[in-house]
């Protein structure tokens, strides 16, 4: 098994995760929706794309800071908010923040994670909060003021979730329905096969419930079983007219998350948010759409300068963050990367997956005289 210190760039770190992880869970992460083609044009619009070279220019100390909702950052990167991560690692989310912590990233914890706002505070102070709309509005006050009392520094409103899009990949591993008792048999087979997952994740990293959810999911449900509550739960009747409930609710800034549309973009600045994540979920959404990266310059035109644009979506490398700010991004969220990171190697597979993107991009900046991103 590769060595950690041998991993040079995600796709090294994506297949030691798939050597580590249960099939089931691995593909789960890997996937996107339908054909998998809006995940596909989600990286390839980043090789479409290139950088100048420029010489004979000092280069000695690019800036790679960036100064987001009043904070600065040494680095625009963030940990997108990423589901079911404490099945990847031991307490994955803990293990991520911790390590997002210790280069200065924000991590994003999500609505759908394994540990909950508070041991995830716990780990690493304030993150940013992810959130789904519930039907339940009494249950989604309940969940903003766990988020408010755990100090998350922000929030983030997923938007293109509004009903859950088909992933074949989960439909053939079986990750959406209860199995009968040979699949479950199969499963538990195919989970043995990973020793080191069983030993750290299945045996060692329990409760393996979600820690949002607490309350309205009983605490032993299966992925099925909460695949089935989100469906049902979800609010595909959210309007820009809820974000009024939301503000009540919540005091801090929100930025909203899978815009594609400029009209999408003028609306959300129109109605006071605070900034905006172009986005289509990583592909597993929407399939048949644009690549984030394609839309992003008409978004970043034409609200740039008045809401904080942000991306993600195919983001595999330093390179392609300063790509992405060239073509108007304040800063890029990566997910995937940092799944697998976790999966291969935990909180130091994480800290240094992270630490590699951050030296690309100054690489990159220093090798395309990009000297600061302000
Ligand atoms: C395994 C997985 C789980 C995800 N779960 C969530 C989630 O709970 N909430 C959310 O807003 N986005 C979720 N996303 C989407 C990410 O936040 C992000 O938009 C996407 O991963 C970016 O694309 P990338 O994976 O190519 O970096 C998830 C993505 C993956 C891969």
């Amino acid at each position: 098994m590769a060595d950690i210190e041998s991993l040079a760039c995600v796709e090294d770190y994506r297949r030691l995760a798939e050597k580590k992880l249960p099939r089931i869970l691995f593909d789960y992460i890997d996937g996107g929706s339908y054909a998998e083609e809006t995940l596909a044009r989600n990286v390839e619009a980043f090789g479409n794309v290139h950088l100048t070279q420029r010489v004979m220019i000092n280069v000695a100390n690019p800036d790679t800071r960036v100064t987001l909702f009043g904070q600065t950052l040494p680095s625009p990167l963030i940990c997108a908010p990423v589901g079911f991560a404490g099945m990847y690692a031991r307490r994955g989310e803990a293990q991520a923040a911790r390590a997002a912590k210790s280069l200065g990233i924000p991590f994003c914890l999500s609505t759908v994670g394994i540990c909950g706002i508070e041991e995830v505070t716990a780990a690493a102070e304030a993150p940013w909060f992810q959130l789904y709309m519930i039907r339940d509005r009494d249950w989604l006050a309940t969940l903003l003021q766990r988020a408010t009392k755990a100090s998350c520094r922000l929030l983030v409103l997923t938007a293109d979730l509004q009903t859950p899009g088909t992933r074949y990949r989960d439909i053939r591993s079986g990750m959406m329905r209860n199995l009968g008792p040979v699949g479950q048999i199969r499963r538990a087979f195919e989970g043995m096969l990973k020793m080191g997952w069983t030993y750290d994740v299945f045996l060692r990293g329990r409760p393996h419930s979600f820690g949002n959810l607490a309350g309205v999911l009983p605490p032993a449900a299966s992925f099925a079983t909460a695949w089935q509550w989100i469906g049902a739960n979800f609010d595909p009747t959210v309007t820009w007219d809820d974000l009024a409930f939301i503000r009540e609710h919540w005091k801090g800034p929100i930025i909203l998350k899978g815009v594609m549309h400029v009209d999408d973009a003028r609306l959300a600045r129109d109605h006071g948010l605070e900034g905006i994540v172009v986005s289509n979920h990583g592909g597993r959404q929407l399939d048949g759409g644009q690549a984030s990266l394609a839309v992003l310059p008409e978004i970043a035109r034409a609200v740039g300068d008045e809401i904080t644009v942000l991306m993600d979506g195919g983001v595999r490398s330093g390179i392609d963050v300063v790509k992405a700010i060239n073509m108007g991004a304040r800063a890029c969220m990566i997910g995937r990367p940092w799944a697998y990171a976790l999966a291969a190697g935990g909180q130091a597979g994480v800290a240094r997956m992270l630490a590699g993107l951050q030296a690309e991009i100054r690489t990159a900046q220093a090798l395309s005289a990009r000297l600061t991103f302000s």
